[in-house]
């Protein structure tokens, strides 16, 4: 039997109303608790690291967003100058990964057809996946990249999903633009740093230049002069003392030559040339200097000869250099040895180079040395002995040809210079040997 407070409630719906309270209350509660998370993540989203990484940078978005939005994959796409850059961020919990897929689009193409050629894309690589994206804009509501987020299911719902999407983009945006505007700031900082650098290094070479020219006469007169007096005066006590004039001379004239090719104002003939003949070269130079110091020179050449496009005389000053140098990191040591290989070295971006490395296993090279070793004028080695200007000038020589020139060492174990120049391509030589035979 009911009571009469029980017909009382059911006649009047209070308890039915307190129920329904309730859960509108829990609901409430959970709608907030959803919210505060969304807030704290948008909160979140302003803060993205100014110097990360683009990498970085996605995996960062990709990790806040999974607490408030369901996704496989995220992706932040970048679009400048023609080309899309898109930082896929894959994973989830703490172990995110991100893929960097690059993509050409025309330069002007309007914001919509963009997107339409990145989910074409994305529709190709992820065939059961669902893509959806918002744009990033800039304050100038100029569109430069996307948010896009990949779902092995078609969301069934989106209204409320793709609002908070949009919030997200913009906040997002936001950062990101200040981004790529620190990195335009850093860029010109760094260009107007290396323009100063290169124009202080212009004024040196031309003042060197000059004083080197100047130098020479003189120079070859105290050179000339100092060998006729040093055969007359053979036997007597003053000997050593000219020596020690015509040593110094010597010295002198390698400092300019030196100079001069630093500062580029000896011409030099560029031809077509084979790396192991200019090794064999280098080595008549001065093999016989390096085996008189006690050290094993061995030489693995590439087979058939690679071929550049240079000066074979500078390319030979730079061989020298780095048998020299090698060989005075050997002095003192036990067993010492000088590796000398040819190579052909192909990069994963396709460009192929002749290779040249030199190797010892002499004292090596500190970590925070490796770092100056190619600053003109820096040596460690005593004043009679280094000018400083030997990689400096190799390195200077190598950018000329259009290659480089690196370093690898580890403090008493090794050191390794490899020098890279573009490879001559078979079809050139082929070329350039057809029109000789005609010539
Ligand atoms: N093979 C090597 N092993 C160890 N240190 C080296 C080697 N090559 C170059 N270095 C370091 O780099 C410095 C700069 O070399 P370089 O420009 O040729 O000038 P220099 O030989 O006149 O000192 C050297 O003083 C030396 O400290
Ligand atoms: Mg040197």
């Amino acid at each position: 039997m009911q009571s009469k407070q029980e017909i009382l409630e059911k006649l009047t719906g209070i308890q039915s109303s307190r129920k329904s309270y309730y859960t509108e209350l829990n609901y409430l509660v959970e709608e907030m608790k959803k919210k505060n998370r969304q807030l704290a993540v948008i909160n979140q989203l302003t803060q993205i690291q100014i110097n990360a990484s683009w990498p970085e940078i996605s995996i960062y978005i990709a990790s806040q967003l999974s607490q408030i939005l369901p996704f496989d994959h995220f992706i932040l796409t970048l679009v400048k100058g023609g080309q899309l850059t898109s930082y896929l961020a894959k994973g989830g919990e703490e172990e995110w990964q991100c893929h960097t897929l690059r993509q050409a689009s025309a330069p002007d193409q309007a914001s919509l057809s963009i997107l339409n050629l990145l989910h074409q894309s994305l529709t190709e690589r992820f065939p059961d996946h669902h893509a959806r994206s918002v744009p990033l804009r800039s304050q100038f509501n100029q569109t430069f990249g996307f948010l896009t987020l990949l779902q092995g299911i078609r969301p069934a719902s989106v209204g409320e999903e793709a609002e908070l999407f949009s919030l997200i983009a913009s906040h997002v945006a936001v950062s990101v633009e200040n981004i790529l505007l620190f990195q335009d700031v850093s860029e010109k900082i760094n260009i107007e740093a290396q323009l100063v650098q290169s124009a202080k290094m212009a004024a040196i070479g031309e003042m060197a230049a000059g004083i080197a020219h100047e130098l020479n006469s003189p120079l070859t007169a105290i050179l000339g002069n100092s060998q006729l007096l040093l055969r007359e005066m053979k036997e007597s006590p003053a000997a050593p003392l000219m020596n020690d004039i015509y040593q110094c001379g010597v010295r002198c004239k390698k400092i300019i030559q030196n100079l001069l090719t630093f500062s580029r104002q000896e011409e030099y003939l560029f031809s077509t040339i084979s790396i192991n003949e200019v090794v064999e070269d280098a080595l008549s130079l001065i093999g016989y200097q390096l085996s008189v110091s006690g050290l094993t020179v061995t030489k693995e050449l590439a087979d058939p000869p690679l071929l550049f496009h240079g000066s074979r005389h500078q390319i030979e000053q730079i061989v020298i250099n780095l048998l020299l140098n090698a060989r005075d990191a050997l002095v003192g040591r036990e067993d010492p040895f000088i590796e000398i290989r040819s190579l052909l070295v192909e990069e994963d971006d396709g460009d192929a180079y002749v290779g040249l490395s030199v190797h010892d296993n002499g004292e090596g090279i500190a970590a925070d040395s490796l770092r100056q070793i190619f600053q003109p004028f820096y040596s460690t080695k005593e004043r009679s002995k280094g000018t400083g200007l030997g990689l400096s000038v190799s390195l200077g020589i190598a950018e000329a040809h259009g290659g480089k020139l690196l370093a690898e060492s580890e403090e008493n174990q090794y050191s390794r210079f490899t020098l890279l120049l573009p490879l001559l391509r078979e079809e050139i030589r082929h070329g350039e040997k057809t029109n000789a035979d005609r010539g």
